[in-house]
């Protein structure tokens, strides 16, 4: 199929949309999965396939990304889950709509358009949960707990790079579940049946019969310290935790309860992973932006600026904290203005490109995700607690319990390492 037919199909699609909600019933539980009808299907193919094409020309080792999302099948995602919202309250009975400040999870999705932004959570933090996971399963099934599920970006990194194990994942928003499970539900497009998964989502308690399922993930809506009283009472038991970006909206007493009741229901030889926003504000300046696009050769540029960055730490015996090559330049308020990165440098050049050959939609596009992915940073003002402090508070339960723990990444702290935007953690509990 050609890009016009598809564009065609999808518009006649969306102008009179089927319903394609199903609910069902397990172990006495209402339970509703998504059935994305074969005109989504085709769509999103075709448009992954072409946005894989240009990502890989333009991100310097774009490949190592666990999965990527062209603009318009963002953009698709969001009128359906409109549809798929309603629907979904209509099936579960849900009458109060909750979408996290202000919804915000729909720009959580949209990061994956811009590398910086993906790569702590896609790259880094679900490449190592995924090759635990992996591990794992050589032996056993495999059960990984995850809360604060937001858009399913970490869910879905860790899925696209290993998917035999068993997911349940919470959030407290139902718009944030609604547009998490669609993202995980369009993980399934183009790969083979033997590597798809079956996503469901609840309200409330989870039905304990899908967990024992490969291959599944079950989206519910809950708040996450009654999830895990659940999970207790229902025996419920897991080799690994992951809270990506959920902690540091919590204050830390809510935090430390999370913490004891994952402890509880870890298996042995468990891994808990966390990530969070730090209070670092990020405004690219518009000036700054453009004048970099117009100037062009921006890769290159910015690759001599972190050689001289990696020159100054080396003699200060430092080195880039979890590998991520940055240079930062703040203002008067310490706001973070410019930010140079490899990365960086190729989305400024692919956006001079689009200008240059009069693509100027394509570019605006860009520019737009930029401006949203940068902007995910004033989410910071929503942090309450940070995750140099929520490592250490683990810490401390850890060795109340005697329990023997690995230090696999550290998030460091600003004091040992100056301004950071995300923070991440990775423990392995014996
Ligand atoms: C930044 S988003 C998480 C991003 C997500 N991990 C991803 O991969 O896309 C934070 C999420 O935490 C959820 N949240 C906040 N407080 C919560 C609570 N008490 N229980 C469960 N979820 C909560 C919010 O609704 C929001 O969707």
């Amino acid at each position: 199929m050609d890009i016009k037919t598809a564009d065609r199909m999808i518009q006649d699609y969306l102008s009179s949309p089927e319903d394609f909600v199903i609910k069902e019933t397990v172990d006495g539980i209402d339970v509703v999965r998504f059935v994305l009808p074969e005109e989504i299907v085709k769509y999103v193919e075709l448009k992954q396939n072409i946005w894989r094409s240009e990502w890989n020309k333009h991100i310097e080792d774009g490949e190592q990304f666990p999965y990527v999302t062209h603009p318009e099948v963002l953009h698709l995602s969001r009128s359906i889950t409109e549809l798929f919202l309603e629907e979904t309250m209509s099936r579960l009975g849900v009458s109060e709509f909750e979408q996290w400040a202000s919804g915000k999870a729909y720009d959580v999705g949209q990061r994956v358009m811009i590398p910086d932004a993906y790569w702590l959570i896609g790259g880094f933090n679900a490449k190592l949960m995924a090759d635990f996971l992996r591990k794992k399963g050589e032996k056993k099934k495999v059960t990984f707990r995850s809360i604060g599920t937001g858009a399913g970006v970490y869910e879905r990194s860790i899925y696209e790079q290993f998917s035999n194990f068993s997911t349940l994942t919470t959030d407290i928003s139902i718009h944030s579940c609604v547009i998490s499970a669609l993202n995980l539900e369009m993980y399934n497009v183009g790969k083979k049946s033997r590597d798809k998964i079956s996503v469901y989502l609840v309200k409330g308690r989870a039905p304990v019969e899908l967990l024992k399922k490969d291959r599944t993930v079950v989206v519910q809506i809950a708040d996450c310290i009654d999830a895990l009283k659940w999970d207790k009472e229902d025996g419920n038991s897991f080799n690994a935790v992951g809270l990506d970006n959920f902690l540091p909206y919590l204050p830390e007493a809510y935090v430390k309860e999370t913490f004891e009741l994952c402890l509880d229901l870890l298996k042995a030889d468990a891994r808990i992973q966390f990530l969070g926003l730090d209070k670092t504000r990020v405004i690219v300046g518009e000036l700054y932006k453009i004048g970099q696009i117009i100037k062009g050769g921006c890769a290159d540029r910015f690759k001599k600026a972190i050689e001289d960055e990696r020159n100054r730490m080396d003699k200060e015996g430092k080195e880039f904290l979890f590998g991520y090559e940055v240079v930062y330049k703040t203002d008067s308020t310490d706001v973070i203005r410019e930010v140079k990165t490899v990365w960086a440098g190729n989305i400024f050049d692919w956006v001079r490109e689009y200008i240059f050959s009069f693509r100027i939609k394509d570019a605006l596009i860009m520019n737009k995700a930029i401006k949203s992915a940068t902007g995910l940073s004033t989410l910071s003002d929503l942090v309450i607690s940070l995750t140099a402090d929520h490592f250490k508070i683990l810490k401390v339960l850890l060795e109340e319990r005697d329990k023997e723990y690995d230090v696999v990444v550290s998030p460091g702290s600003e004091r040992e390492d100056g301004k950071k935007v995300l923070r991440a953690a990775t423990i392995d509990v014996k």
